[in-house]
């Protein structure tokens, strides 16, 4: 971590945050936290010291910016997600899962190219993809967002493969549920942010391809592994549950 400039998508409140706090409490010698409204950063941010930069990842003109601007990366860590909370086929809005796509998936995508050689010309470093449980499996109850999170861990799988000449090390993050404003209307244990992120850090250092963070992301991936029928069933009846519920 000592020596490492680190780029935060996503850094103004829950894991992004979380990331940027712990990077620099563990020795990072510069972060640079990407939100994509300047105009609301919070003081809990700015009194992290981290380097504000204007990143809506979706933008191609801010990502592009972005790479220019933090030249010394050596380290990105794709952290901002949307999920819609709609349902994928019965859905209320039928661009809820395009806008999935576009945040999880594409936005990821694009910043994985500009950065790849920003950080292949520092001397190499890592990639880190904040994923989700809802990536290893069908995630009945998070319609669009399962399917997203599922492409991004290929994302992460192939840009291993194509950056590992460059010396880029590639992690993809399997997270269970966690303390933030995203998963404000799930009932249940709930993880502190601070936690994923030192488990996120820990595991780029190790220089794992594929990381479960925390109790949650262990159980499902037993549970998909074990009987992967039953696993998906018992997902698709949480649709139902009044405390998951989605829109439609
Ligand atoms: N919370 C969970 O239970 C959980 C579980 C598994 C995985 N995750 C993943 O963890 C990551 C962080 O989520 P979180 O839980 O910390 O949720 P959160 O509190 O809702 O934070 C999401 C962050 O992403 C940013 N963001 C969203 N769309 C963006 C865009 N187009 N451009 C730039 N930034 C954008 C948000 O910025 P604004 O403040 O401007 O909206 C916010 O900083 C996500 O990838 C999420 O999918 C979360």
């Amino acid at each position: 971590m000592a020596g490492a400039t680190i780029v935060v998508t996503g850094a103004n409140r829950g894991i992004g945050l979380a990331f940027v706090t712990e990077a620099l409490a563990r020795g990072a010698a510069k972060v640079y936290a990407g939100v994509r409204d300047t105009t609301t950063v919070t003081d809990e941010l700015r009194a992290t010291g981290a380097e504000i930069v204007q990143l809506e990842v979706t933008d191609a003109a801010d990502v592009a910016a972005a790479a220019h601007t933090c030249s010394d990366a050596t380290v990105l860590i794709n952290n901002a997600g949307l999920h819609a909370q709609d349902r994928l086929v019965k859905c209320s809005d039928d661009e809820a899962a395009r806008r999935e796509m576009e945040v999880n998936y594409f936005a990821p995508l694009a910043t994985t190219r500009a950065f790849a050689p920003v950080i292949a010309a520092n001397g190499g470093g890592s990639i880190v993809n904040v994923l989700s449980v809802a990536a290893i499996a069908p995630t009945a109850f998070m319609g669009g967002y399962s399917p997203a999170k599922a492409a991004a861990l290929y994302l992460g799988g192939i840009a291993r493969a194509e950056l590992e000449p460059d010396g880029i090390t590639v992690t993809s993050l399997i997270v269970g549920s966690v303390d933030t404003q995203m998963a404000a209307h799930v009932d249940g244990h709930k993880e502190d942010p601070r936690d994923i992120a030192v488990a996120g850090l820990k595991a780029m250092q190790r220089g794992d391809w594929t990381a479960d963070t925390d109790t949650m992301a262990f159980q499902s991936r037993a549970r998909m592994a074990l009987d992967p029928v039953r696993y998906e069933r018992g997902l698709g009846k949480l649709l139902f549950a009044d405390a998951l519920s989605t829109k439609a």
